[in-house]
């Protein structure tokens, strides 16, 4: 069974192909193009976390290939009140055709693949966050010249879920990556040594430094993300401290190479980790990146559900 859990399980060569098939989906549907790939076919959406792109994308996308998407709310199905996974996965695997779970723990998205028969994606965990890595990816090639290999990706803030699987995809496709955490707020750890096995194949430099300033310096794109992710809301208080010079403001872009892109997978707290002249700037690709998970989505959705 094909699952999309971890960009490290991924080939470096299906994640370029999965890129290829999102730019020709975004061109059919900017000239307007039907491109029903997957006609009756059902996705089930399973949500522990809030979100705004991610369903949408997901639901507009089995739309706009010919399918049709159901919202599930963790609280209101019965996984919420302690139905087991196994169940849920043998359930939900005579029904529809794939399942897209939003959750905390990593290991319940491999559980759901593991007890079910249809593919499962990771609409993001606490630990990783892989869809929007390939909406990213997709974004850097469009802005760069249709390259990936040789660039330099900057990540400056929280070693969360995002900045693990930012790891995992840069260092499939032969980016160069740079992270700045604050000390105790590293990366995890074994998403570290995948990237590494990772890197080592493809040719990408990777470098872990608590210097927000050696990370920037040259890169052709500078991404952050919250410091407060979701379910980590009573850590505000404790974080401010530790946290503070990780803002990317205008001096750190200043760091940066002069066409460099500003990446951030939002929701973003402007003030916090990215000033708003940066986030709202000409140097910015956000809403690019959120548009491009709408097509980054259905290229996952049309080679899985197929
Ligand atoms: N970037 C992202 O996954 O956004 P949502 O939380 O709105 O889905
Ligand atoms: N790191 C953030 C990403 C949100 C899309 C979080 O987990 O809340």
């Amino acid at each position: 069974m094909n699952h999309f859990i971890s960009l490290h399980d991924i080939e470096p060569a299906r994640i370029l192909a999965l890129l290829d098939q999102a730019d020709a989906l975004k061109a059919d549907l900017k000239a307007g193009r039907p491109h029903p790939l997957l006609p009756g076919k059902t996705l089930a959406m399973i949500f522990s976390k809030s979100s705004t792109r991610t369903r949408v994308s997901f639901e507009v996308g089995m739309y706009q290939l010919g399918g049709h998407a159901l919202y599930l709310n963790a609280g209101d199905i019965q996984l919420g009140r302690g139905e087991p996974i196994p169940d849920t996965a043998g359930v939900l695997s005579r029904m529809v055709d794939g399942i897209m779970i939003r959750t905390y723990s990593h290991q319940d998205v491999m559980d759901l693949a593991r007890w079910g028969t249809i593919p499962v994606i990771n609409g993001l965990t606490d630990l990783h966050h892989p869809c929007q890595i390939l909406s990213d990816l997709m974004t850097v090639r469009e802005r760069k010249a249709g390259q990936l290999q040789g660039l330099r990706m900057a990540y400056v803030g929280d070693g969360n879920n995002v900045a693990n699987s930012l790891l995992h995809g840069c260092a499939k496709v032969g980016m160069d990556i740079a992270i700045a955490t604050p000390e105790g707020f590293e990366c995890d750890a074994t998403s570290i040594a995948e990237a590494m096995e990772d890197a080592a194949r493809s040719g990408s430099r990777i470098t872990l430094t608590h210097d927000p300033r050696e990370a920037v310096e040259h890169a052709d794109a500078v991404y952050t993300d919250t410091w407060i992710s979701m379910g980590q809301e009573a850590e505000k208080e404790r974080k401010m401290i530790p946290f503070k010079g990780f803002i990317v403001d205008a001096a750190l872009m200043s760091l940066a190479r002069h066409d460099a892109i500003f990446l951030h997978c939002l929701p973003a707290y402007r003030g916090y980790e990215v000033s708003a002249d940066v986030i709202d700037g000409s140097q910015s690709a956000v809403y690019d990146q959120a548009e491009n998970r709408l097509h980054a989505q259905k290229a996952v959705l049309a080679s899985l559900l197929v």
